[in-house]
């Protein structure tokens, strides 16, 4: 068996929380290769979207793996290293524990991780974002193996006919569930439009029994009690014979449907699909971006990548997005640019709701008599 996983931090921004720096990344790139010169991983490629260094890697400890976790968090703390000596910004953000225990549940670090036998060819896309939350994957799972209107294979191949199943999270409360699509798509539909809360973790084929797809489902600003950063997503999706074509798995980002994230984790903006060269935010710290770096596996070896978004038949979406960001933009403090109250990553409003407590009066006098109260009458209102 093969696994495929991607480990992901935010371990300090240049400039601001725009991207990486050129010696982080060189730094990263160096601990991965001696991990492959001393047999831990098999193959391994270092990428970034935003301020987050992502380690795409090969290996044979399958998901959850000490070993490999604990070869990530040490990268991280090299790199974190190396931010603190260059003054760069928020050097180690995301790494929310003095000390490795196990594996990065918990600990800052969001990773996605598929282990399978590999096909006679095994296509995957290894998608990375910047700026905006795990939620954001909802909206193109869904239409990736559940929207005929995406996916012809859906109708028109038999190896994908009978549907997927997609395991979903609820993050508020920890708890899981697997919705059997197509027959379930609606219930479905319920839950996962909502993706600060629901957040799809894995996509599988009912006709081979094989994981096709899995993403990165931390919350940080749950994990830290505080906002530390929005989670900055990654997703596996594995592509073709029986599962989705890689045009199929593509095809969603030509919308550049609106994602929770952008500036200081607070606003609406568009998804921006865009290639590895254009995966620094800075309009508005955005718009929130996506990366996908295709692969061939191949006996472990990752064959690539190839940069799947620098391809002019998205440049539609992206002159689009600036539409959509000039107009979300007017809005300025207000939904539906701004998020709702209880989703801001940033706030003011304890203080303000002490601040002004006593300044706020009631506009309506309760008249209520013992009887109205008694038999359930309504208060009568005094303007
Ligand atoms: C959003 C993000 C940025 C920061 C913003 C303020 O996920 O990373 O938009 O929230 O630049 O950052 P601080 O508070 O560090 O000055
Ligand atoms: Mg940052
Ligand atoms: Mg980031």
């Amino acid at each position: 068996m093969t696994t495929l996983s991607i480990i992901k931090a935010d371990t300090g921004g240049f400039v601001g929380h725009g991207a990486v720096h050129p010696d982080m990344m060189d730094e990263a790139r160096r601990e991965l290769g001696r991990a492959i010169d001393s047999g831990l991983l098999i193959d391994g490629h270092v990428a970034n979207c935003g301020d987050d260094i992502s380690l795409i890697m090969t290996h044979t400890y399958g998901a959850d793996s000490a070993l490999i976790h604990s070869f990530a968090w040490d990268t991280f703390q090299a790199t974190t290293h190396i931010a603190k000596e260059l003054g760069l910004y928020g050097a180690g953000q995301d790494l929310l524990s003095d000390a490795f225990s196990g594996n990065l549940r918990g600990m800052g670090p969001g990773y996605a991780e598929l282990e399978f036998q590999e096909r006679p060819s095994e296509p995957v896309l290894c998608f990375l974002a910047d700026k905006t939350e795990p939620g954001a994957w909802n909206l193109p799972l869904y239409k990736i193996f559940a929207d005929p209107f995406n996916t012809a294979g859906l109708v028109i191949d038999t190896k994908m006919h009978t549907g997927f199943a997609f395991e979903v999270y609820d993050l508020q409360q920890e708890k899981r569930i697997t919705f059997d699509c197509p027959a379930e798509v609606y219930d479905m539909l319920m839950y996962i439009g909502a993706p600060s809360r629901y957040v799809i973790h894995s996509v599988r084929s009912k006709t081979l029994d094989e994981t096709a797809a899995a993403t990165s489902t931390q919350r940080l600003s749950l994990i830290a009690g505080k906002y530390v950063g929005k989670d900055d997503p990654v997703m596996i999706v594995r592509c073709q014979s029986g599962l989705p074509a890689v045009g199929e798995a593509l095809e969603p980002f030509a919308f550049p449907y609106t994602v929770a994230g952008c500036m200081r984790g607070s606003h609406h903006a568009p998804f921006l699909p865009v290639s590895t060269d254009h995966g620094h935010p800075s309009r508005f710290d955005g718009p929130p971006r996506v990366v996908a770096l295709g692969f061939q596996i191949h006996d472990g070896k990752m064959i690539g990548p190839r940069d799947m978004f620098a391809d002019p038949a998205f440049d539609r979406a992206r002159d689009q997005a600036g539409e959509i960001m000039d107009y979300l933009r007017r809005h300025g403090p207000f939904e539906p640019h701004r998020l709702p109250l209880e989703d801001l990553e940033y706030t003011t409003m304890a203080e303000l709701t002490k601040r002004h407590a006593d300044r706020w009066t009631s506009m309506t006098t309760e008249v209520m008599t013992t009887e109205d109260a008694e038999s359930g009458a309504g208060a009568a209102r005094v303007g």
